[in-house]
Order: C-alpha cells, then structure tokens, then sequence
C-alpha cells in the first residue's frame, strides 16, 4: 500500500523541502520506487524553484478540481504536483486527502513538502499516513519541531522518526540522545550543515544527483533505505572509501525503523 510521508516542523528553514525533494529523489534513483513529490506548503511553497519547474498547472488547481489528469511534473525520476505563491482563489486544503487517495494506486510512497505555519499545518498531517519531524539540534528549533508533533499525536498520526538536520557544532548542541530523550521519537537520520548544499541550490539540482558520493547524499540513501525497507547496498568503491558517520559514537535507530515496515 502506498505511503502518503510528510515532513514536517513548525520553524522555517529546517529542510523540510531539502529533505523531502533529497528522500524522493533517492528512494527513485537506488530503490526503483515510483514517487509523487507533492508541494503542501501552499502559502509559500519552494519545489518549483528547487527545481526550476516552469508551472502551467499547481496543486491549489487540484484542490479547486481543475487539475488536468496530465498535469504532474517529472523531473530527476520523480514526478511532482508544485504549488503557486501567486494562487488568488479560495482553496480547502482539507481537501487535500480526498485527491491524494486518488493518486495513491499509482505509486509506492507520496511524498509531501509542508508549511511551517501551525494552522496550515493541521491538514496536511490529517492527509499524511505518517510524518517525519526534521529538527535542528538547537533548543529554539527543537521546541518549535516538537509542537508539530503535538498536532501529530492529537490527530493521531504515526510520527515514524525524527529527522536532525544541519548540525554544525556537535559541542554546542543537542545530541542524539537528548533529541530522542525530549521528543520520544527515535532518530532516523542526521545531516551535516554543507556547504555543498549552496551549490545544489544554486544548480537547481538535488545533491542526491549532483553528487552521490557528498556525506548528505549517503545519509538520504540510507535514510530512504529504511523507508523503501531494503538493506544498505554497497559498491566496490563504498569498501574502500568507508563513510564516517560525523557524530561517531551516536548510532540512528534505522534498524529499530526498517524491522517495523
Ligand atoms: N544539511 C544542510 N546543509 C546546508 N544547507 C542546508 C541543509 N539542509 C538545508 N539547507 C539549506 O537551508 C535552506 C532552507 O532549507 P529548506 O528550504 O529545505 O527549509 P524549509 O524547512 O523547507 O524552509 P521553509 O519552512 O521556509 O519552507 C536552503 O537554502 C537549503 O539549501
Ligand atoms: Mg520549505
């Protein structure tokens, strides 16, 4: 059965988009799996730009029952429904889990980008099958993150994991534990703050593409791993180039996430 996935934080700038469009790609690209990325950040959404989509046709048209049967996007294996920031017409985005139950024969896992706004917020989780909180280690982000996953438990969707992102000074900031300790959500993937995601950004291109081998596309891949429930595949060259993870003595509750698929 299809999995609607939504990621999700109540802060700006976290990586909801970077680790939706990064997850989508790679569960495509290493796992053949056939994916619907879907831009649910309707006030203002950001996958159309990542990717430099040029947009005749947007999710908000969907939810108005305008969307043309053809009008999904594809790009780097993946096919996507964006949104507009220049939308004008009322929508209901309650709407939005009656027309992805439409999409869902049609591909393994739906993959939903999200507004950090709380009330936007709301159903977008009730469309979700489950969610992935993404947090920084800060204490300012981790508290906002957690207050997504009060909306989660009150609606009662599964959170599956907790997502660290963009960690820069391990010393100065929340570790493994501690996240898992305040959240009650196990750790499925943590991400380095790289320069090389400026680089992404300004190609337009996901680094899960640009470049398969920089330490954020090798923790996607096995973050997608666990989620397309296949084991970590490695080539010749991953033996003898040996990842490190950058917090070494940390372990992310992966397996304990893959046993439950
Ligand atoms: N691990 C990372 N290392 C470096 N830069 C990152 C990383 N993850 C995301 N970024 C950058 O941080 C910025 C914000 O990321 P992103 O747009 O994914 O956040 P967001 O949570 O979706 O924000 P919003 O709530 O505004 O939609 C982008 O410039 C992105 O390239
Ligand atoms: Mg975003």
């Amino acid at each position: 059965m299809t999995n609607i996935l939504s990621f999700v934080s109540i802060k700006g700038g976290v990586g909801k988009t970077t680790l939706a469009l990064e997850t989508a790609v790679s569960l495509a690209k290493h796992f053949d799996k056939k994916v619907l990325l879907v831009d649910a950040n309707f006030s203002a959404p950001n996958i159309g730009l990542y990717l430099d989509l040029t947009k005749d046709y947007v999710l908000q048209d969907a939810l108005n029952g305008t969307l043309p049967q053809n009008a999904i996007y594809e790009a780097h294996g993946i096919d996507i429904i964006p949104s507009s920031m220049h939308y004008h017409k009322e929508i209901d985005p309650h709407k939005l889990k009656k027309i992805l139950q439409k999409y869902k024969s049609r591909y393994d896992f739906i993959i939903l980008d999200t507004s950090p706004n709380y009330e936007e917020l709301k159903p977008i989780i009730a469309a979700s099958d489950k969610i992935f909180l993404v947090t920084s280690p800060d204490h300012v982000t981790l508290h906002t993150t957690l207050k997504a996953a009060r909306i989660a438990k009150e609606q009662k969707t599964p959170i599956e994991g907790i997502i660290i992102n963009k960690i820069r000074s391990p010393k100065h900031e929340y570790n493994l534990k501690e996240i898992e300790t305040l959240s009650e959500v196990p750790v499925l993937a943590k991400i380095k703050d790289h320069k090389k995601m400026a680089e992404a950004l300004h190609s337009k291109t996901p680094i899960s593409v640009l470049d398969e081998l920089n330490t954020i596309s090798k923790e996607i891949k096995n973050f997608a791993a666990a989620i397309a429930g296949s084991p970590k595949k490695e080539g010749w060259f991953q033996k003898l180039l040996p990842y490190k993870p950058f917090v070494p003595k940390e372990e992310v509750n992966r397996q304990f996430y893959s046993s439950q698929v």
